[in-house]
Parts: structure tokens; C-alpha cells; sequence
């Protein structure tokens, strides 16, 4: 198993978020988190890579623990953020962003600059525009291009289609086909059920704080329970 979550519990403060949340990412798969706002598919995301740490629960990259490690060395273990909103740097160029990325990463070189030209032509034509004269789906490019420079072998995605045209969406999907095919695995949080429905094999939906359901993504297509009833699916 690439990632597991084991009865993971977040709180911020007072306030008690994940409720014992467990799951599991196998190797070279794309499993997508789905549940509507507010449930707390961000906050897993944010326990994975220690930026809200789990008050208990366990959590492990190839049966390595991580809930006690620093944010930049579990991303040196291997695990390469999307975050939500992207949150590129603004004031940066593009290859500036790519560059500073690069830094964090500990492994062996999979991705250079040049590789991930070559995935994303468009940032080569925009290497030295400033992040925030990005459209919104060059930015999401960037983000995504940014995590690979950190070589990473788990791809945690938080809604990388929110506010993209349908053509963009469909990119994105592209994108995380491609990734999978390197081999690379991905944990892709999504509302936007389509693209969730063509990318993934396995689906775990989430309703404040836990996990209701999990099942192959084909199962869940058919399940019109599930998703009138947790999901934006009908
Ligand atoms: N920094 C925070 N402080 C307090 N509560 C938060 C914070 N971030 C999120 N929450 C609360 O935690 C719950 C889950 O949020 P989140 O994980 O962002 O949900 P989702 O990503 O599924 O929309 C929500 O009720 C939200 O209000
Ligand atoms: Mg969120």
C-alpha cells in the first residue's frame, strides 16, 4: 500500500474534524476523495502532509509512519502537493516557481525543468511571465508542474478542476492520466464528479469526517443512492 490512513482524528482547537478516517492509496492508482464543502476533504489532505497534524491516528508512505514527521520532510518522503486554490507564488516567474520547488525534493531526479517543459509546453512559452498573469488554468498547470519537481511518488490533488472552464477540466483529467502512466500514484480530492468518475478506479466519499462509503469507482456509478444522497452527482 502506497499511503494508509489508520483512524485518523483532526481537530483545529476545540473543533473535531476528522472522526476516525481511514484509508488507503495502492501503488500506481488513482483513488479520489468526494464529498460535499465542509466535510473535511482538505483537512486530509492538510494531516497527510502535516500542516494539521492528527491528534491520533496513524498515517504511512510504504509502511513508513509520518504523523510525527515535519511538513518538508514528508514531502521529502516522497509526497507532492496540489493545494487547493494552488497558492503559486504570485509575485514569482514561472520558472522561479518551478525552481524553488525543486529544492525540497531529496530523491532521485524523475522530473528536471525540461522534463516538465516537455509535459507542460505552455509554461516553457511563459518561463519567465510572473505567476499571477496566469490564466487560471495555466496556474493550475503550475501547481501541478511545481509538486513534480519535487520527484514525488504519491500526488495529493485538492480540487484541481474548482473555477476551470470544461475545456481546462478536461486537461486537468488528461494530466492525471499521463502522471499515472510514470507510475506516479494520486490521491485526488474532487466536487466535480465527472472528472472524478474518468480518472479514478477507487472512490472513498466523505460526510463530516468519516468515510461512508468506498467501493471501485465503477461500483459507485451505479450506486444512485450514494451519490443523491453525499454526493452533487445526479
Ligand atoms: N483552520 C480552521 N479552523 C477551524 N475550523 C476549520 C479550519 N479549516 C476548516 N475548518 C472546518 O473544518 C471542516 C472541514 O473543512 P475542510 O476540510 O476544509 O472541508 P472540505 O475541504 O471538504 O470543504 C469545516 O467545518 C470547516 O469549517
Ligand atoms: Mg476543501
Amino acid at each position: 500500500m502506497m499511503l494508509k490512513l489508520s483512524e485518523v482524528h483532526t481537530y483545529y482547537g476545540d473543533t473535531y474534524v476528522l472522526r476516525g478516517l481511514s484509508l488507503e492509496v495502492p501503488a500506481g492508482s488513482v483513488v479520489a476523495l468526494l464529498g460535499r464543502n465542509g466535510m473535511g476533504k482538505t483537512t486530509t489532505i492538510r494531516s497527510i502532509v502535516g500542516l494539521a497534524p492528527p491528534r491520533s491516528g496513524s498515517i504511512s508512505l510504504n509502511g513508513r509512519e509520518l504523523t510525527r514527521l515535519k511538513s518538508h520532510q514528508i514531502a521529502k518522503a516522497g509526497i507532492g502537493l496540489v493545494p487547493q486554490g494552488r497558492h503559486i507564488f504570485p509575485s514569482l516567474s514561472v520558472m522561479e516557481n518551478l525552481s524553488v520547488a525543486a529544492r525540497t525534493g531529496g530523491r532521485e531526479r524523475a522530473w528536471s525543468l525540461d522534463g516538465v517543459y516537455e509535459q507542460f509546453p505552455i509554461l516553457r512559452e511563459r518561463a519567465g511571465l510572473k505567476g499571477n498573469l496566469l490564466s487560471g488554468g495555466e496556474q493550475q498547470m503550475l501547481a501541478i508542474a511545481r509538486a513534480l519537481m519535487t520527484n514525488p511518488v504519491l500526488m495529493l490533488m485538492d480540487e484541481p478542476s474548482e473555477g476551470l472552464a470544461p475545456l481546462i477540466v478536461r486537461q486537468i483529467g488528461d494530466i492525471i492520466l499521463q502522471l499515472k502512466e510514470t507510475g506516479i500514484s494520486l490521491l485526488v480530492v474532487e466536487q466535480n464528479y465527472p472528472l472524478a468518475q474518468r480518472v479514478a478506479d477507487y472512490v472513498y466519499v466523505i460526510a463530516k469526517g468519516q468515510i461512508v462509503h468506498h467501493c471501485s469507482m465503477a461500483e459507485l456509478d451505479e450506486n444512485e443512492e450514494i451519490k443523491v444522497k453525499y454526493l452533487c452527482a445526479t
